[in-house]
């Protein structure tokens, strides 16, 4: 099969410019101007924007958590990630506690392979790591899970102790990993909702107030500390605060090898859309929690200043009806989660390029090029260039288009963004040379997306 993309404005992190792109099976082969070459299907996309797939690099699909299940999995989530212009993602394996991280990938494979409908890699959620297991990580690396998350939040589940991350980082620092930290200090937050639930505060409103802003600055200063003392890079995943931020800025200034992402649902939502009376609030609880409104032009800005270099999701779905509302007498018992993986591409070109925070360029470097340099993908993924694997959105730009759960795919019966309009959608979305969304209709089909293996984060620091 061979495609032929004629008259696009192509954009990438470094470039603007006009062209045509050939694609022969998987792969981009040429581009250039005026094109005269035969192809099995000729796409005009003049007036269109011819970007890199975007690249999610946080996402959890069927994830047992909060005593239920994500409730999308790799087939509806991926197909909601490709009409966002999603072409890969990256979700977390998790290592089950007192088992091998083996383990965990494999499970984590078997629920990815026959469903996927785009590529895909795994992160591995570190739970356990008793001294014999430190050299499973160098497995995972050389498997191509170069990447490890680690807790500081969520004691008895997920939280590990700072002994476990400076491991963790010590040995990163010899294979080339990365550790991501979900940076918020649960022991404390732990306390905190004690008080609250005795006090009898247990709307969803107080999810985000038992988890303090604080929390998460003072838990991303000690991670990123732990990393210095360990010689080695570390990314903030989740980031939704200027106190977080402050401590990610002040490091990068040091000259700190410090990457940070942030979400659209912390540029977008804030306490105000956990308020919501009837119980609404609870399809805002996801953690580390909505903050005050103000924080988002800090997190923007943190955007524009490379403080942040990446916009992941976080895309940890549960439904309204019958999963948030276990929690329907107290917080505590809500799902933690919220979807948005079809939902990044349109709201950051919405807030970043429409309403003038920065350019095209950057657009595309946050959602795709970054991502793809810091998690070992790049230049296969997140750009466009012959070698690269031919995973390309035509984006057009006057395209309005209002977010919906009525209308999205991702299989969850709420939107965070529900009613939000935008100008800019995709209007044909191709993973490595295939058609896979075309006229609103998904093309693709069940289990054609690949395990991506990935490299080491060397790329990010060219
Ligand atoms: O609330 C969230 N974010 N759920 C997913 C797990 C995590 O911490 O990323
Ligand atoms: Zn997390
Ligand atoms: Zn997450």
């Amino acid at each position: 099969m061979s495609l032929l993309i004629k008259n696009g404005r192509i954009i990438t992190a470094e470039q603007d410019y006009i062209a045509d792109i050939y694609i022969e099976k998987d792969k981009i082969t040429t581009i250039g101007l005026s094109l005269n070459i035969q192809a099995d299907k000729i796409i005009d996309a003049k007036g269109k924007y011819v970007i890199p797939g975007g690249i999610d690099v946080h996402t959890h699909l069927d994830m047992p958590f909060g005593g239920t299940t994500s409730s999308d999995d790799f087939e509806t989530g991926t197909i909601g990630a490709a009409f966002g212009g999603t072409t890969s993602l990256i979700d977390f394996a998790i290592q089950p506690k007192g088992k091998s991280m083996r383990e965990g990938l494999d499970i984590w494979r078997k629920k990815a392979e026959g469903k996927a409908t785009i590529d895909y890699g795994f992160h591995m959620i570190i739970t356990d790591l008793p001294d014999e297991r430190i050299c499973e990580m160098d497995d995972m690396v050389a498997e191509g899970v170069t990447s490890f998350k680690l807790f500081l939040a969520y004691p008895n589940v997920l939280m590990v102790d700072d002994a476990t991350i400076f491991k963790a980082l010590k040995q990163t620092s010899k294979n080339g990993g990365l550790v991501c930290m979900h940076a918020e200090n649960g022991m404390v937050i732990d306390h905190i909702v004690k008080e609250t639930v005795a006090k009898g505060n247990l709307s969803p409103l107080y999810h985000a107030l038992s988890r303090p802003a604080a929390a998460e600055g003072e838990s991303t200063n000690r991670a990123i500390a732990l990393a210095e003392m360990a010689g080695t890079p570390i990314y903030i995943v989740h980031l939704t605060c200027n106190d977080a931020l402050i401590k990610v800025s002040e490091a990068r200034d040091k000259g700190q090898p410090v990457f940070a992402e942030t979400c659209p649902q912390y540029l977008y939502l804030s306490i105000d859309d956990i308020s919501k009376p009837d119980f609404e609030g609870a399809k805002y609880v996801f953690s580390p929690p909505v903050r005050e409104k103000w924080n988002q032009e800090k997190l923007w800005a943190g955007l524009q200043k490379n403080d942040l270099q990446v916009v992941s999701t976080d895309h940890c779905p549960f439904n309204f009806k019958g999963q948030k509302d276990m929690g329907k007498d107290n917080f505590t018992k809500i799902p933690n989660g919220g979807p948005g993986l079809e939902n990044r591409l349109h709201l950051m070109y919405q807030g970043g390029v429409n309403e003038k925070r920065f350019s095209l360029n950057r657009w595309v470097e946050i959602t795709s090029t970054n991502p793809a340099k810091i998690f070992g993908m790049y230049p296969r993924k997140g750009t466009i260039t012959p070698g690269s694997d031919a995973d390309i959105v035509i984006w057009d730009p006057q395209k309005e288009h209002t977010i919906s759960a009525k209308t999205h795919h991702m299989r969850v019966d709420y939107s965070m963004f529900e009613g939000k309009k935008v100008k800019g959608d995709t209007d044909l979305v191709i993973s490595r040379g295939e058609v896979i969304v075309e006229n609103k209709k998904f093309l693709g089909k069940a289990g054609r997306g690949n395990f991506v293996k990935r490299d080491t984060h060397g790329a990010a620091w060219n």
